[in-house]
C-alpha cells in the first residue's frame, strides 16, 4: 500500500505522520514544491520509528516520480487562510495549485483514490475530479469528519461530558452553509435535545460553523491541522483497509436528499474503491432544507471553478 500526501505544510506533514504511525502502509510519499522540505520531514519522521514502534517508511520528494502508482493520494497543497479571510478567498490561487496537482496525479497514479483537503474544499474536490478525469467515486473531500469532530467536542464541553460520549454528524458545505445535524446527535445515548436547551444547541451549531475561523484568529498565521489531519487519516484508513465505515465526506451526489450532480458533505460508506455508497439518513425538514441550500450554494461556486484550474 503506497499513500502519497501532496503538500508538506502543516496539514500534509501531520497527515503523513498520522498515516505512517498507524503502520498499515508500506510507504508514505510526502511531496512539496519547496526543495528539501519534504525530504527533511521524511528523515525526521523516519527517525521517530524506533521510538514510536512502527515501520512505515516516509519518502520526501519534489517531483511526482516517487509518487507513481500510489493507491491513495491526499491533496493538501494550497494556501491556508489568514485571519479575516473566508475559505472562498483562496479560490483562485488554490484552483491553480490543485489543478496542476490533478494533472500530475492523473498521469502518475491513474488508479488512485483521492482525498482532497485544500480549501475551498467542496470546490477544490470538484475541480480535482474534473481536471483528473477520475470517476467521481474515486475523488472525495475531507471536511465533514473535521466539522463533526468540532461539533462533538463543543457539545461535550457544554454538556460537561467526555468527548467520547457524544455522537453527532455535520453535513453540507465546508463553509457558511455547513449543516450540523442536532436531531441525530446523542450524549451518552440520550438525544441532544434532552441534554441541552434549544438556545445552547443553536449557539453550538453556529460555533461549529465558525470553528475553523476561531482557530485561524488565534494562530494568526495558518489554519488548524491537528484535528484536520486526524480527520483525513481516518478516511484514508477506512479506504486502505476497505472497512466499509460510514462517515461524513464531500462526495458526488446522484439524487440523494433530492440533490444531484454536485459535490456535497453527505454520509458515505468508504472502501478500497472510494465512495461505495451515499447514505440517506432521516433529517428534519429544516435540516433537509439547509442541506439543499448548501448544495445550491456549492453548485453556483462550482460553476465559477469550471473556468479555473
Ligand atoms: N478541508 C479541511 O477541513 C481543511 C482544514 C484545514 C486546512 N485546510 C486547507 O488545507 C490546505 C493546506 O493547509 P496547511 O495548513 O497545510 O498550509 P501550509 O501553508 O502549511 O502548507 C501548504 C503547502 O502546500 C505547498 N504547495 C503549494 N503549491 C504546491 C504544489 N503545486 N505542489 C505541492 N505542494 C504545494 C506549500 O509549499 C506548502 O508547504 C489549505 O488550503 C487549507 O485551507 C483544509
Amino acid at each position: 500500500m503506497k499513500i502519497t500526501v501532496v503538500g508538506a505544510g502543516k496539514y500534509g506533514s501531520t497527515t503523513a505522520q498520522r498515516v505512517a504511525q498507524a503502520d498499515y502502509a508500506d510507504e508514505v510519499v510526502l511531496t512539496d514544491i519547496i526543495e528539501g522540505l519534504p525530504q527533511g520531514l521524511a528523515l525526521d519522521l523516519n527517525q521517530s520509528r524506533p521510538l514510536e514502534g512502527y515501520e512505515t517508511k516516509v519518502t520526501g520528494a519534489n517531483d511526482y516520480a516517487a509518487t507513481a502508482g500510489s493507491d491513495i493520494v491526499i491533496v493538501t497543497a494550497g494556501k491556508p487562510r489568514k485571519p479575516g479571510m473566508s475559505r472562498m478567498d483562496l479560490l483562485k490561487d488554490n484552483a491553480e495549485i490543485v489543478g496542476s496537482v490533478a494533472r500530475e496525479i492523473a498521469a502518475t497514479s491513474p488508479e488512485a483514490v483521492v482525498v482532497v483537503v485544500s480549501n475551498p474544499l467542496d470546490e477544490m474536490t470538484a475541480l480535482f475530479q474534473r481536471v483528473s478525469g477520475f470517476p467521481h467515486q474515486r475523488v472525495m473531500g475531507q471536511a465533514g469528519m473535521l466539522d463533526t469532530a468540532r461539533f462533538c467536542d463543543k457539545i461535550a464541553e457544554r454538556a460537561g461530558v467526555s468527548p467520547l460520549a457524544v455522537e453527532a454528524l455535520t453535513l453540507g458545505s465546508h463553509g457558511d452553509t455547513m449543516v450540523p445535524v442536532p436531531s441525530l446527535a446523542t450524549v451518552a445515548g440520550k438525544p441532544l435535545q434532552e441534554v441541552l436547551s434549544a438556545g445552547d444547541i443553536e449557539e453550538i451549531v453556529q460555533a461549529t460553523r465558525d470553528g475553523g475561523a476561531e482557530v485561524v484568529a488565534l494562530l494568526k498565521a495558518g489554519s488548524a491541522y491537528y484535528a484536520p489531519s486526524s480527520a483525513a487519516a481516518k478516511m484514508v484508513a477506512s479506504i486502505a483497509k476497505d472497512t466499509g465505515d460510514r462517515m461524513p465526506v464531500c462526495a458526488w451526489t446522484t439524487g440523494e436528499y433530492g440533490v444531484s450532480d454536485v459535490y456535497l458533505g453527505v454520509p458515505a460508506v468508504l472502501g478500497r474503491a472510494g465512495v461505495l455508497q451515499v447514505v440517506e439518513l432521516d433529517l428534519t425538514e429544516e435540516e433537509l432544507a439547509n442541506l439543499r441550500e448548501a448544495a445550491e450554494a456549492v453548485r453556483s461556486k462550482q460553476a465559477d471553478v469550471d473556468s479555473l484550474g
